[in-house]
């Protein structure tokens, strides 16, 4: 598929496992083997990384959104594909392609230059939670169905998925999930806080383009500052977080080529447009 507002698509590295649609800021990034329920085998983990290359680079896309095509948001990792097709490969590139895997479903999207959300529309199993946990924001559809999967036909999760759940779920909720393999609702989800919230399906679209508008309108810089200091200080001490964000704090206003901070300053003091407990300052003015 080529892509209407970058020109990106077909003959960038991506279109059969991974689609894309740049619009109004929002790039639309869609997981496509609905025919497999999204199960992530080489071809998703090679064209997902070429797509988060490709968007991280392009001003049209400011807030990226990640959904499934069909019913499934994604049926984890393709056993046939990913695991059993990859059993002879040469080890360094079943490693490679493993290292690969973890790193656009975790590291890559965990420190991304622009905000994600995870748009979960349907079956969520197994390593699409690494996808999930690794977007900032997720909002489910109330009967999207969620399940690690993983006890059921005889393994941990592993990848990074036990670590990521235990960062988000509580944990008698995580540890009841591993552990019985059952299945939860969007609902659920976003009672244990797993997603932000869930909405009725034909809802799930409108209500995440509205969460990405509100997130096009904060100061990018800062956003990007925000995210990354957010995951950094949940590994460090008392002392040291303070010492980081101060630096951080410093680093961010002098590097920021819009100077957010004078400009909301005087928005809100001088010229008493705006108030910033309600709203961002006019990016525009
Ligand atoms: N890996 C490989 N193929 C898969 C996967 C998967 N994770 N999930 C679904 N498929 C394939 C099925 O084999 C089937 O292929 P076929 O048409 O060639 O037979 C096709 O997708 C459709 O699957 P169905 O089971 O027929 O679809 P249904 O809608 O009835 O059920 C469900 C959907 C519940 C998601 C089911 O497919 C399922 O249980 N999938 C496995 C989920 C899972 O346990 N994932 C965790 C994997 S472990 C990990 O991620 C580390």
């Amino acid at each position: 598929m080529s892509d209407t507002a970058t020109g990106l698509g077909e003959g960038a590295g991506w279109g059969e496992f991974v689609t894309t649609e740049v619009r109004d800021g929002i790039a639309w990034i869609t997981l496509n083997r609905p025919d497999k329920r999204n199960a992530i085998n080489p071809g998703i983990v090679r064209e997902m990384t070429a797509v988060l290359d490709a968007m991280e680079g392009d001003d049209a896309a400011e807030v990226l959104v990640i959904t499934g095509a069909g019913d499934a948001f994604s049926a984890g990792q393709d056993l046939k594909e990913y695991f059993r097709e990859t059993e002879n490969w040469p080890p360094h590139e079943r490693d490679r392609m493993f290292a690969a895997n973890a790193a656009w479903q975790w590291r890559r999207l965990m420190y991304y230059r622009k905000p994600t959300i995870a748009m979960v529309n349907g079956w969520c199993f197994g390593g699409a939670f690494q996808v999930l946990v690794g977007c900032d924001l997720a909002i489910a559809a109330e009967d999207a169905t969620f399940g690690l999967s993983e006890i059921n036909w005889g393994i941990i999760p592993a990848g990074i998925v036990t670590k990521s759940v235990s960062m988000v779920m509580p944990q008698r909720d995580a540890m009841y999930y591993i552990m019985t393999g059952e299945t939860f609702s969007g609902t659920q989800a976003a009672e244990m806080r797993l997603v932000n919230k869930a909405v009725p399906l034909d809802q799930l679209r409108d209500e995440v383009t509205r969460l990405a508008e509100t997130l096009r309108k904060k100061n990018p810089h800062v956003l990007r500052a925000c995210k990354t200091a957010y995951h950094h200080v949940r590994q460090m001490g008392w002392e040291q977080s303070l010492e980081y964000l101060m630096a951080k704090s410093d680093a961010t206003k002098f590097r920021d080529p819009e100077r957010g901070d004078e400009k909301g300053m005087s928005q809100f003091i001088d010229q008493k447009k705006f108030k910033p407990g309600l709203g961002a300052y006019d990016r525009e003015s």
